[in-house]
């Protein structure tokens, strides 16, 4: 799956419906490649690189050849970086899987892998810097996105409410192409695109500028999920800043990791036993049940108390479905088992849950979590999510990320 999605030295996430790169599927493929092929692997992470802005923001696509395929393309986002790229981020998935590779290389005894590690530590270290700098100047210890598309999961309930202040109306002519290749009741509605391209017009017309866009966005959430995928990234540099990089590097990311797991630890709610992000603009909390009230784990060590309620958390929303992680639960009232990211299951996701389900001492929930994740891909393919009422494919098939998670967790198999 992998090399009939490789473009030359990087991956789409699947053929028709993805045909670029983008950041954090290419994360998790490089793990995944380094099951098997460690230089292969470092040369995703610097085809993602390519993408780099000079302000350090690495952006969800990079367009590295052209396609008729996928909208929004180059022209409606209107960026200036030498390679065509997006103007908007996704999660920094890059630190972990960087270091990911480089103990790959150890445990492989492979030399001359110390430059390409140096350079991309670099890039990362710069990424991490524009995050704080610009997804958080007002030192919250979270970051913060600016579109539903940063997060990775584009029209989860979370977003509802703090969506629907955002217009529909778009000076770009929205023609989708996403529903000629999956069924339109398994993608976002119409109405979701419409404010995704408000966004990305209001965002082009501040010329893509951090400040300018912070100062504009009509949304804005301090995402949790986000925000434990940086700090678990910023921990993952370290050692690496410790052996390629500078004493002031690492105070750095000593010094974002405190700040990052403080911010963190502030949005657990008791009430309601996960944590929760807030947004910006309302000043609420988001209570919406997604998969993000798990992703602290990831990050976090938590108490006694917090681990046993978290746990029990998890266990009532695998309840009664065939196969967990729901990205929203079936107890809710938005739970839609097949459309995107409004209940289906993900084994992305499921593989950083049950990282951070181990981190925290409760590596049975961990490992049946895995198992369940291997089990639906073997019975039904390498597809874009999964109906967690069925176990059934949903979305697009021939997924490169799922294929990653594949070869990842199957070798965790007891
Ligand atoms: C899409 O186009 O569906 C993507 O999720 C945006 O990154």
């Amino acid at each position: 799956m992998l090399a009939r999605n490789d473009r030359g030295g990087y991956t789409v996430p699947t053929d028709r419906l993805y045909p670029f790169q983008w950041n954090w599927d290419s994360a998790f493929v490089a793990m995944s490649f380094a099951t098997f092929d460690l230089d292969r692997a470092f040369a995703e992470l610097e085809r993602l690189a390519e993408g780099q802005w000079n302000d350090g923001m690495i952006p969800h696509i990079v367009f590295h050849a052209p396609s008729d395929d996928y909208f929004p393309g180059p022209a409606v986002w209107g960026t200036t970086h030498r390679v065509a790229t997006s103007g908007i981020t996704q999660p920094p998935v890059f630190g972990t899987a960087l270091r990911h590779l480089h103990e790959a290389a150890m445990r492989e005894g492979r030399t001359g892998l110390e430059e390409p590690t140096s350079a991309l530590l670099g890039a990362a270290l710069r990424s991490h810097r524009w995050w704080r700098k610009a997804r958080d100047p007002d030192g919250l210890g979270l970051v913060a996105i600016l579109h539903p598309w940063e997060s990775g999961s584009d029209n989860s309930p979370a977003w509802d409410e703090a969506l629907a202040r955002v217009p529909t109306i778009t000076t770009t002519v929205i023609r989708r192409k996403d529903t000629s290749h999956v069924d339109a009741d398994m993608r976002p509605r119409d109405e979701d695109y419409g404010r995704f391209i408000h966004l990305v017009d209001l965002y082009r017309e501040c010329g893509w500028d951090p400040a300018k866009q912070w100062a504009t966005a009509p949304f804005k959430i301090a995402d949790v999920q986000m925000t434990a995928i940086l700090a678990r990234a910023t921990a993952d540099l370290l050692p690496l800043a410790e052996r390629f990089g500078t004493g002031a590097e690492r105070d750095e990311l000593v010094d974002g990791h405190g700040a990052l797991t403080e911010g963190l630890d502030r949005r657990w709610r008791s009430d309601l036993a996960r944590f929760v992000s807030l947004d910006l603009v309302s000043g609420e909390d988001v209570t919406a049940p997604t998969q993000a009230g798990f992703m602290p784990l990831v990050a976090l060590r938590l108490d006694a108390e917090r681990r046993a309620a978290i746990a029990a958390e998890f266990a009532r929303w695998c309840e009664g479905v065939e196969l967990g992680l729901p990205s929203t639960p079936s107890f809710w009232p938005a739970f839609e088992p097949r459309r995107y990211w409004r209940g289906p299951v993900w084994a992305v996701i499921n593989w950083v849950v049950a990282d951070g389900l181990r981190a925290n001492g409760l590596g049975d929930l961990a490992a049946s979590l895995e198992q369940g994740t291997v089990r639906a891909i073997e019975r039904a393919g390498f597809c874009e999510y999964f109906d967690p009422t069925t176990g059934k494919g949903l979305g697009g098939e021939g997924f490169s990320w799922t294929a990653a998670a594949y070869l990842v967790l199957s070798g965790r198999r007891p």
